[in-house]
């Protein structure tokens, strides 16, 4: 089918896992270009694009809608109580009907990513995960846009991802094993790492040889390393069970002494924001010479319009 002048498909984008390294580098790819050259053509005029967020959100939602629009789409958007799912109406009959109207909807919901799943399997829309319990795909395009315009070639390169194994870290860690060579540590608290099961879905995607690693102990990173990466604590604002759980976090703290101890002048900072300033890090660091946070929320839209000319036609490149 042709839409637009533009080749029609339909895919999904739920998990990283379920991407080719050739898609993923496509779809960054891409996303680096809109970061150097703007739009150049309306590539989704005629495209229809559900935004469903249940949760909050100030950058992927906005992002996401600019970029539609930007490249063409008509959107339209729904906050938590805006479908009939909150009355019990069941995923797979409300992507059943939204397939008639949508060409893609984006998601993001306060449960798993099996609920992403199921709305995709309708088979009658795209679906797009933006961000569920267990990872956030669309950040980590971002991310690696950001470290790709920054460095070129990721293929060497080394990041620090540092504090909580929340969900950007797990799509992080998924998008270094699609990437050839390049090399990731995590360094996550003591009960707060990245799951087991995104280390075993790490090692699938790269064939035994991703250079993906998680350590516990601040001392233990091996620098200088090319780019240190951190998010809020405690993920989407939610509250830790531990009352005590900022103990746990004493040395992860991203300041100019860490940065220095192991970084060198290249070294760059990136924060998927929102930040808790002067708790996982300090001002003159996010505001720094190094920090690239503000190119990356930048990304989150050129990745979203690739991510969104990806799912619906045929001519990423
Ligand atoms: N980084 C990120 O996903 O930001 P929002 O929660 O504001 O969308």
């Amino acid at each position: 089918a042709s839409l637009g002048g533009r080749n029609t498909v339909m895919r999904n984008l739920i998990s990283l896992s379920d991407l080719a390294p050739d898609d993923l580098a496509r779809i960054v790819a891409r996303a680096v270009q809109f970061g150097r050259d703007g739009v150049a053509e309306p590539t989704l005029t005629g495209r229809r694009v559900g935004i469903y967020f249940s949760k909050s959100s100030t950058r992927t939602r906005t992002s996401f809608w600019s970029g539609a629009t930007r490249l063409g789409a008509d959107t339209i958007t729904y906050g938590p109580d805006d479908l009939q799912l909150v009355t019990g109406e069941t995923l797979e009959d409300t992507a059943r009907v939204l397939g008639q109207y949508l060409d893609a909807l984006v998601v993001r919901t306060n449960g798993p990513l099996e609920e992403m799943r199921r709305l995709g399997s309708s088979n009658r829309l795209a679906v797009v995960n933006a961000l569920s319990i267990e990872e956030h795909p669309t950040q980590a395009i971002a991310d690696l846009a950001t470290l790709t315009e920054e460095f070129g070639d990721l293929d060497g390169r080394h990041v620090l991802c540092v504090g909580e194994g929340n969900s950007s870290g797990s799509a992080l860690a998924l998008a270094a094993a699609l990437t050839p060579g390049l090399r990731l540590t995590l360094l996550c608290p003591p009960g707060y790492e990245v799951p087991d099961e995104v280390f075993a879905t790490v090692d699938r995607l790269g064939n035994g040889s991703a250079k993906v690693e998680q350590i516990t102990e601040p001392a233990d990173v091996k620098g200088p390393v090319d780019a240190v990466y951190t998010s809020r604590w405690q993920t989407m604002g939610v509250a830790k069970k531990d009352p005590n759980w900022l103990a746990a976090f004493d040395g992860f703290r991203i300041d100019g002494e860490f940065l220095d101890r192991v970084g060198a002048r290249h070294t760059v900072f990136l924060h998927d924001l929102p930040a808790v300033r002067g708790q996982e890090v300090t001002d003159e660091v996010l505001d720094g010479a190094q920090s690239r946070a503000w190119r990356q929320a930048h990304h989150k839209m050129t990745a979203a319009m690739a991510v969104l000319e990806w799912c619906m036609t045929s001519d990423v490149r």
